[in-house]
């Protein structure tokens, strides 16, 4: 089971070496975007009736890949996949199930919206967001390495996950660290909410407070969890570029609304995404390219990035690439994103990274499907929260409901329209 750098082509082995950050980042100096991608050759797509995605979806999955490719059963997959979906539901009260997907009319109605709305439901998910799909990725292939006793898990009960997060990503962090029994350090920001802190303190996450310091540029809490991944830690975090892994596992999302919408005879023409990293886009552009290509539904819908103006780094990039060829355009990644240089403001408070790490694959997913990204005002972000609230029982944060400003904002899309509610309100 093999990774692949989608910059440098560098291939990662992932039983025998760890398929987080590629091996070839940071080491040549070079401006060249690395990012580790799980090969799905010659895998089919899964046609069963399980409620658990890490089941139904596993011949999909690099750690199920591994772990078949080491000689373990499927009733070993099974029970490591349940094994940790009970210690889930003792942690959180739930497990992974397929989400709801529904068709919103009283939304799409309020909205004035010409075409269907469907909204997927991720707020009841493990943790409230699914962030957790991203980390329960990375949770089942560690736990791969140690039953197969594969090579690349040498020594690795020995070293604590970090994450950089003061969100959603850091809370589905520490439930599934608490539930595999693993000690997990949060780098957070000084005005982390501090209902967050108590929460991840609660879980027995270790939270270390990132100040900013003079002259540095980038996001503190990124930079010491890098050096903490310098000195053994286990990147935990939902950055593709930290760990390529982290992406695969939000692709189980693509899946369902890939199966929910050909069960329900719809093609979406545009997927509203919310970006901040750009993980949860670049896993939904994945899932739905692999859907197409193995013949779940026809087309992949337009995928169009929302970000608000107080912070749109892959805006400006995509401008930048107006006209370029992407593969050069990941040679070259100091041109098309930096850290944004203001301090990131708004509503949305879970999409303000400085960064849009995960860019590029985001703007291969916008490119392929005839999708771009739109920049949301403030008014919009608010307007999109209040009319969720109102006309949907789905109890999303104003970011889960950002792509919903993204889909008001964006009046020349035509068709049924798809977004994705995140992130419940705390
Ligand atoms: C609810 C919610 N939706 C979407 C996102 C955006 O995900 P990403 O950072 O992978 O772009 C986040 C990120 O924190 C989030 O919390």
């Amino acid at each position: 089971m093999r990774f692949r750098c989608h910059g440098c082509g560098a291939t990662v082995d992932a039983g025998n070496a760890l398929p987080f950050r590629c091996p070839n980042a940071g080491v040549l100096g070079d401006d060249v975007d690395h990012v580790l991608v799980a090969d799905d050759a010659g895998a089919t797509f899964p046609r069963g009736t399980e409620q658990n995605p890490f089941l139904r979806y596993r011949t999909l999955l690099s750690p199920y890949r591994v772990a078949r490719a080491a000689g373990l059963t499927e009733a070993a997959w099974t029970e490591i996949v349940e094994t940790l979906d009970a210690a889930l539901v003792a942690v959180d009260g739930r497990g992974f199930r397929i989400t709801p997907m529904a068709e919103q009319k009283g939304l799409a109605a309020a909205l004035g919206f010409s075409g269907p709305l469907w909204v997927k439901d991720e707020t009841g998910n493990v943790s409230g967001s699914h962030k957790a799909r991203h980390l329960m990725g990375v949770m089942l292939y560690l736990r791969v390495l140690e039953r197969a006793k594969l090579p690349a898990g040498d020594g690795l009960r020995a070293r604590r996950l970090a994450i950089a997060s003061c969100g959603n990503a850091a809370l589905a962090a520490a439930v599934i660290a608490r539930a595999a029994d693993w000690a997990l350090d949060v780098f957070i920001p000084p005005d982390a909410s501090a209902a967050v802190k108590h929460a991840l303190q609660d879980l027995g996450a270790r939270i270390a407070v990132c100040e900013r310091r003079p002259g540095e540029t980038g996001d503190p809490c990124v930079l010491r969890f890098r050096e903490a991944v310098g000195h053994g830690a286990i990147p935990f975090g939902v950055q593709g570029t930290e760990n390529g892994l982290a992406v695969e596992g939000a692709r189980t999302l693509g899946f369902e609304m890939a199966e929910g919408f050909s069960a329900a005879g719809v093609a979406p023409a545009a997927l509203f995404v919310q970006v901040g990293g750009g993980a949860l886009a670049s896993a939904l552009a994945q899932a739905f390219e692999i859907a197409v290509r193995l013949g779940v539904v026809e087309k992949t819908p337009k995928l169009i990035a929302v970000q608000t103006t107080g912070c749109a780094p892959l805006v400006r990039a995509w401008k930048r690439l107006d006209g370029l060829d992407l593969v050069a355009a990941a040679r070259h990644r100091s041109r098309f994103m930096w850290p944004w240089e203001t301090t990131p403001q708004s509503l949305a408070t879970g999409i303000l990274d400085d960064e849009t790490y995960d860019w590029w694959a985001v703007a291969e997913g916008m490119r392929a499907s005839g999708g771009r990204p739109v920049v949301v005002e403030e008014d919009m972000v608010a307007r999109a929260h209040n009319l969720a609230r109102l006309h949907t029982n789905i109890p999303a944060s104003a970011t889960g409901t950002a792509g919903l400003a993204g889909a008001m904002s964006a009046t020349d899309v035509r068709g049924p329209a798809a977004v994705i509610f995140s992130g419940v309100e705390r």
